[in-house]
């Protein structure tokens, strides 16, 4: 009978216990969006809405009639449209826990365990650590992080997170190995260990002891009436019909081939992980989508004589669980393809993605980079396919891969299940996959490889090759595999085999996705992994059949697979004298710490909608450097709901503002000078309609010449803004001619995103009453969105009240370009007279805000043949975009801190801000420091090399001694500096390990270690007076209670905890007897930016002020009545008209420099810290993996410990970010390529060194600042160099022993690519190169 669709159908389901009908139900609505809009359940967050980062993530419960179980899962809300949920549950940070009621355990753990910073993330974590535990109530280490490979955190460096996890896991007897291959059971080398530790003090910065136990019956349970459902459930096909798709849901088979025999173009959505991101990013559009549910042939597991069939609609967390069983339960020789598909199911993607997407989408998807494919392909898998005409199988094969007509589906087929055959006696298949981060990324190369022997011998029965990431799709070397076979498996066959592979998988410079040379090398690595594995098995089973492994090649198969995390904290105890009510000193949780955990932390999309509200979203240039010639308009203003276009034109001659040093466009009226720059807005009456209008206007361009992207580009055409600085120290020309000998080098370090989870949001309210306005605003810097939104409106700034309760991460980004996205929306809001949202999709918000500036460095260096240095001449080159904004002062501070920790008696430094066609640069945690840090120590490296000295002797030699002046002749102490790295070097063992890592380089041909002692001097100052200026406000109420604000930004780094910590101190009060609700230019005025490491130090010292005020008011009360309270002493305070609202004021320190002779003052005073890391590299592939790292701090007397700590490793983590993973990629026309956590990886769980410890340093007397504190929110950023180094001590041991002595340079970030490529050796000698010019590549490095 032909199916007759009705409709439309009611949806049905749960949210927190709570049932959720849905008469009108919209397929393109996702549940994030429907959760935060239409429930106000704004716990669940937008990170990126591509599955990417995990700030979505919410639980997902179904029950199956067929085996009557509920299954618990995490799933990303934004890939999930709300008509995939029928009878489901759908749980989220709100339903487990809140602090009306009670909060949950895990929401507890990660708030006290200081695993919450600007707490976006938050909610994430949450949820994907209590879908595990739903499951898993004590489960292991790697079941957790597995659990949580799909989270992002930008702010806390994921320690305090995995040490949160941790209390609900399995304690085991044996810790699983440490990486220094000592096991807790080896009492001998204990007792070594023990007695190391001995001296350490060790102190927690959390109560296990107070913790909430886990108590699974306090969850939720499956509502009954979803059970009923279910059991009961009418077959017949669900429709829901939207405003321009329809969604339609068999759940028979039947009805699914009857529908799809109807629309054969539909896609079937399973997951929606493939179709559901290419929907919305590349612009596919699907009228009809056939999604199934239930359907139980598509769920179906046989296990059949010649191995298993498994249902394409399972998923593939389902197909892990399976495969984990069948291994257990089958010999060996059966389970060689299921083992090496289970190796790459625990790597592939987040475990939100792998519990939602499906066998079948990850098939026939195709993707080049497919971790399925290649296996599945060598595994000789059929595909059982159905239409309404019947059922055939086809072979999953090379035809089927490249989409041959002859071997695909037809339109109207379903994949209803796959076969994989048991593998053979004799026949070995094996998994590669080299990706950019370990986990949550796509492969760059993947690979699966099987081969077949004659029986009992090594004589190759037949062979089978499958390559993806390099083409369209998964490749096959076919033409290798039939030469080899009746080949011995030995040397000689390998020799041939790479030449072979290299010839046939071809890969043309310009490639897309670029790093050719390094798939080139890949390709051939990984042949010749399989070779060694296949020997080593074939060596299991029949001795005789082939040599020995050479000596050093054991270890080559080992994976970095981590099991344990390890950590010590150590930081000063508060004097034993200190009042137990004083908090200053303690390590007290982000006071925000339970409502981030909980989501009740309001962040400004978070704020209700406003009656009539609209929303906007930007047109941006997609030329670098071009001639608008007309812009059209008419299309976006033809789609219902548009209400106006805002064009330069609208802007007229308010269309500029000069926020820091020139006047800088809005809009770009004549010409564009970027890819990115906003050229206009679109207002509509809801966000998707803004944007689809954005992208219907239509803008003519003519290019215009020159297009400079690259810093080389910049020097060639003198493009540089003014002025240029420079600093000269001693005499550098006659120094030269004294030395023993002089290098010269330069070093390229590429730029950063800031990538703080909540991107750029606004929200402006216009009153029309006085022209007053209200701007909610995720910003660094409300006084400059004051002041450009008082510009643009021809208002004066106390009509403009700007507010922001909290950031979800800044480190920079928030400062100038905010204000410039804020002006723009207010005057939207002012020309509209409605108040307009404005909230940047992840995508625009990476490509119009900019980010780090990329550097060139170019030194010149004269040293002794002891390895002092005595005279260096070097330039910056900072890539800075297509307009100024913060450049100049990027490379004034790049001047006078590119000594490191180094003196150097004749210096000579030039640093130009290069002007180019690119997206502007703007400030970033460590403003130029993390840099030019980076170009000191390279050129350190090279002198070490070049001397043939230890680069740690090197550095000693050089290092500031205790009394010193640095290059612009401000004294320096720098005893601190010595003390951070002898400690350093004390608690890292550091003379020890390098002797154990030389000996296992020795015995470790294809594995290299490597072990960095990076120290540094961070100097702390704003370079002016008035730039530290700081002012707060207090309240006194009648009833006692205590209002705070103050000029500091809460992002994440805790400031208006430490600013209650202090006003705790100052009125001797409890903490929470005091409020702080946000910032506002409406309470203090004329703020200076958040940022540069000193916000809690200035604020904290105009709060002192204000609150000394008051106490000094109230001392006469307070004194007659030493045992009253506080509401007692407000209240006579009041009787006798004695005000009880103070303003504090702190003036800044004193700053001078002058330029034009090079020296000055500039810095209050100096951080000092000494990092220790120690990697391992696998020199086939370029992976690595960070074993262990020790910082040393010199923080003065901290604030709040946990805190301080927390700044430390989320910096830490942040650099190592910078140095090793995080990669902008640019097209060769200055587009950027990298929009997203897909395509640019920032740390995750897995880059956490194993073992991570933090310690201060007993604290010294800092004159001047608050309570003798330092501000630490950016320094320990460029100790993630130390991870670099420790790299580059690997890859020099790889060079070494391949005959590479000489003196080698490395950019950063060294990546899997360049560590690969710099651990040169037979293969990358076998692989064809291009030449330069001879192609247009991918990418270019700018
Ligand atoms: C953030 C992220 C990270 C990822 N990382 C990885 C990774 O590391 N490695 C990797 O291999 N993959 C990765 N992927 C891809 C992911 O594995 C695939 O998107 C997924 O397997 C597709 O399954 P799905 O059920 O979601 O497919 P859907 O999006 O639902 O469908 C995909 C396609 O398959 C078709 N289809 C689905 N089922 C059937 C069927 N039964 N019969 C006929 N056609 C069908 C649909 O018509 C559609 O064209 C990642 C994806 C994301 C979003
Ligand atoms: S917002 Fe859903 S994964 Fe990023
Ligand atoms: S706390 Fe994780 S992103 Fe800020």
């Amino acid at each position: 009978m032909p199916l007759a669709l009705n409709g439309p159908s009611e949806l049905l389901f749960y949210v927190n216990g709570r049932k959720v009908r849905e008469k009108n139900a919209d397929p393109e609505t996702m549940l994030l969006s429907y959760l935060r809009k239409k429930l106000r359940l704004t716990g669940t967050k937008y990170g990126c809405g591509g599955g990417g980062c995990g700030a979505c993530t919410v639980m997902i419960s179904r029950y199956d009639p067929g085996t009557k179980k509920i299954r618990h899962y995490s799933a990303n809300a934004c890939l999930l449209s709300i008509c995939s949920l029928y009878g489901t549950a759908v749980t989220t940070v709100e339903g487990i826990g809140n602090t009306k009621t009670r909060i949950h355990p895990v929401q507890e753990r990660i708030a006290k365990c200081h695993g919450t910073q600007c707490g976006f993330c938050s909610p994430g974590m949450v949820m994907s650590l209590y879908s595990l535990l739903r499951n898993i109530p004590k489960p292991s280490m790697d079941q957790l992080m597995e659990a949580l490979g799909g989270n992002l955190c930008r702010c806390t460096g994921y320690r305090p997170i995995v040490d949160a996890c941790k209390t609900f896991c399995k304690t085991t007897d044996c810790c699983q190995g440490k990486e220094n291959g000592i096991c807790c059971f080896d009492q001998e080398e204990n007792e070594l260990l023990d007695s190391e530790q001995e001296n350490m003090t060790c102190e927690k910065l959390f109560q296990e002891e107070e913790f909430l136990p886990l108590d699974p019956t306090q969850e939720f349970i499956f509502p009954p009436e979803l059970m009923l459902m279910a059991e009961k459930q009418t077959k017949t096909t669900r429709v829901f019909y939207g405003e321009r798709i329809t969604w339609i849901s068999p759940v028979t088979l039947r009805d699914l081939l009857e529908v799809k025999a109807k629309y054969p173009d539909a896609p079937i959505v399973m997951g929606n992980t493939t179709v559901g991101p290419d929907m919305k990013f590349k612009g596919i559009f699907h009228s009809v989508i056939i999604s199934p549910d239930g359907i139980a042939e598509l769920n179906a597991v046989n296990y059949k004589d010649n191995g298993l069939t498994i249902g394409a609609g399972c998923s593939l967390a389902q197909l892990k669980d399976i495969l984990t069983d069948m291994i257990l339960e089958l010999p060996v020789e059966k389970t060689q393809t299921y083992r090496a598909l289970l190796k790459h199911l625990r790597t592939l993607a987040g475990s939100q993605i792998r519990n939602v997407a499906s066998l079948g989408g990850n098939i026939i998807s195709r993707h080049s980079t497919s971790d399925l494919n290649p296996l599945l392909a060598v595994g000789n898998c059929t595909l059982n396919l159905a239409s309404k005409d019947g059922k055939r199988q086809i072979p999953l094969n090379d035809q089927f891969l490249m989409r041959a007509r002859s071997a695909d589906l037809k339109p109207e087929e379903i994949l209803v299940s796959v076969n994989i055959p048991y593998s053979r006696k004799w026949e070995f298949v094996s998994a590669f996959r080299q990706a950019p981060r370990q986990q949550n990324a796509l492969a760059i190369v993947n690979s699966g490889m099987r081969v077949l022997f004659e029986e009992d011998t090594n004589i190759i029965r037949d062979i089978c090759i499958f390559y993806g990431g390099i083409g369209t799709t998964t490749v096959c070397a076919k033409k290798i595999c039939q030469k080899l076979i009746g080949r011995a498996w030995n040397e000689e066959m390998l020799g041939e085999a790479c030449k072979l592979v290299l010839a046939e998988v071809l890969l043309p410079g310009s490639a897309p996705g670029g790093m050719v040379e390094y798939k080139r090398s890949l390709i051939v690595s990984f042949l010749f992994k399989f070779y060694i594995e296949v020997l080593q098995n074939l060596k299991m089973m029949n001795p005789s059949l082939c040599p020995s492994l050479p000596d050093g090649y054991g270890s080559v198969l080992e994976d970095f697979h981590s099991k344990h995390y390890e950590t010590v904290l150590r930081y000063q105890k508060v004097d034993t004298k200190q009042f137990l009510q004083d908090p200053v000193g303690r390590p007290i949780m982000h006071l925000s710490g339970i409502n981030h955990a909980t989501g009740e932390a309001i962040y400004c999309d978070d704020i209700p909608a406003h009656d009539q509200e609209l929303f906007l979203a930007f047109v941006t240039s997609s030329r670098a450097h071009a001639k608008i010639v007309s812009i059209d308009t008419s299309e976006a203003l033809k789609l219902p709901g548009v209400i106006d276009v805002l064009t330069g034109k609208d802007l007229q001659d308010v269309n500029s503002f000069k926020s820091f040093l020139e006047n800088e466009k809005i809009l770009a009226t004549d010409e564009v000078l970027g890819v990115g720059q906003i050229v206009g807005a679109v207002i509509a009456d809801s966000d998707i309609k803004a944007k689809q209008a954005a992208h219907l206007v239509k803008i003519e361009y003519s290019d215009l010449k020159p297009v400079i992207l690259t810093i080389e580009e910049a020097i060639q055409h003198k493009s540089f803004y003014e002025p240029e600085r420079k600093i000269e120290y001693g005499d550098v020309d006659e120094a030269f001619k004294a030395v023993d000998q002089i290098l010269e080098g330069e070093i390229h370090i590429g730029g950063q995103e800031h990538f703080y989870m909540e991107t750029q949001s606004m929200l402006v309210v216009p009153y029309g009453e006085d022209k007053e306005m209200d701007i909610y605003v995720s910003t660094q810097f409300p006084r400059l969105a004051q002041d450009i939104v008082a510009s643009i409106l021809k208002v004066p700034s106390n009509k403009i009240m700007c507010h922001v309760k909290r950031v979800g991460g800044a480190f920079g980004g928030k400062a100038s370009k905010t204000g410039f996205l804020a002006a723009i929306t207010a005057f939207a809001a002012n020309k509209t007279g409605c108040p307009v949202r404005c909230i940047l999709e992840r995508g625009e918000d990476i490509l119009i805000t900019g980010g780090r500036h990329p550097y060139l460095g170019k030194y010149k260096v004269g040293f002794m043949n002891d390895g002092r240095i005595i005279a260096l001449d070097v330039v910056h080159y900072a890539n800075s975009g297509f307009t100024l904004d913060l450049s100049l002062f990027v490379i004034e501070m790049g001047l006078l801190k590119l000594d490191n920790a180094y003196k150097i008696p004749n210096l000579r430094c030039r640093a130009l801000a290069c002007k180019t066609n690119l997206p502007s640069n703007t400030a970033f945690r460590g403003f130029g420091y993390p840099q030019v840090g980076l170009i000191m120590e390279s050129c350190i490296m090279k002198v070490a090399a070049q001397s043939g000295l230890p680069p740690e002797k090197v550095r000693m030699i050089n290092m500031y001694k205790e009394m010193d002046e640095t290059h612009y002749k401000q004294e320096i102490n720098a005893k601190n500096l010595i003390k951070c790295w002898n400690e350093c070097m004390e608690i890292s063992s550091y003379y020890a390990r390098k002797a154990m890592i030389e000996d296992f380089n020795k015995k470790n041909y294809w594995k290299k270690k490597g072990i960095a002692l990076i120290p540094m001097k961070f100097p702390i100052g704003l370079g002016s007076l008035a730039a530290g200026q700081a002012a707060a406000l207090v309240h006194v109420y009648l009833d006692g209670s205590v209002l705070v604000t103050h000029c500091g930004i809460e992002m994440g780094q805790g400031v208006h905890t430490k600013m209650i910590q202090v006003v705790s101190r100052e009125l001797g009060m409890p903490m929470d007897n005091i409020h702080l609700r946000g910032t506002s230019t409406e309470t203090v005025p004329n703020a200076n930016a958040s940022g540069g490491s000193v916000v809690a130090d200035l604020n904290g010292m105009a709060l002192q002020d204000a609150c000394q005020i008051l106490r000094k008011r109230l001392e006469p009360i307070i004194s007659k009545n030493p045992h009253g309270t506080w509401k007692e002493w407000a209240q006579e305070a009041f009787n006798q008209s004695i005000s009880l609202s103070a303003t504090g004021y702190f003036r800044g320190y004193e700053s001078d420099m002058d330029w034009e002779k090079g020296e000055g003052h500039p810095f209050t005073y100096f951080v000092y810290g000494t990092a220790c890391s120690e990697v391992e590299v696998d020199c086939l592939t370029g992976d690595h993996k960070n074993i262990r790292t020790d910082i040393v701090m010199d923080v003065g007397h901290s604030i709040n410990p946990a805190l301080d700590i927390g700044q430390v490793e989320g910096a830490f983590i942040q650099g190592v970010g910078l140095y090793t993973l995080e990669e902008l990629k640019y097209s060769p026309e200055g587009i950027l390529y990298t929009r997203g956590p897909e395509q640019y990886k920032i740390p995750s769980f897995c880059d956490v060194p194993n073992e991570f410890n933090v310690y201060f340093l007993p604290p010294s007397e800092v004159a001047q600042t608050l309570y003798s504190s330092k501000g630490l929110g950016e320094s320990a950023l460029f100790l993630g160099s130390s991870v670099f180094f420790a790299l580059h001590d690997a890859i020099r041991a790889a060079r070494q022993e391949r005959g590479f002595s000489g003196v080698f340079t490395l950019n950063s970030p060294l990546t899997p690519e360049k560590i690969r490529m710099a651990c040169e050796d037979k293969f990358t000698k076998m692989i064809p190169k291009d030449e330069p010019g001879s192609y247009v590549p991918w990418d270019i490095c700018i």
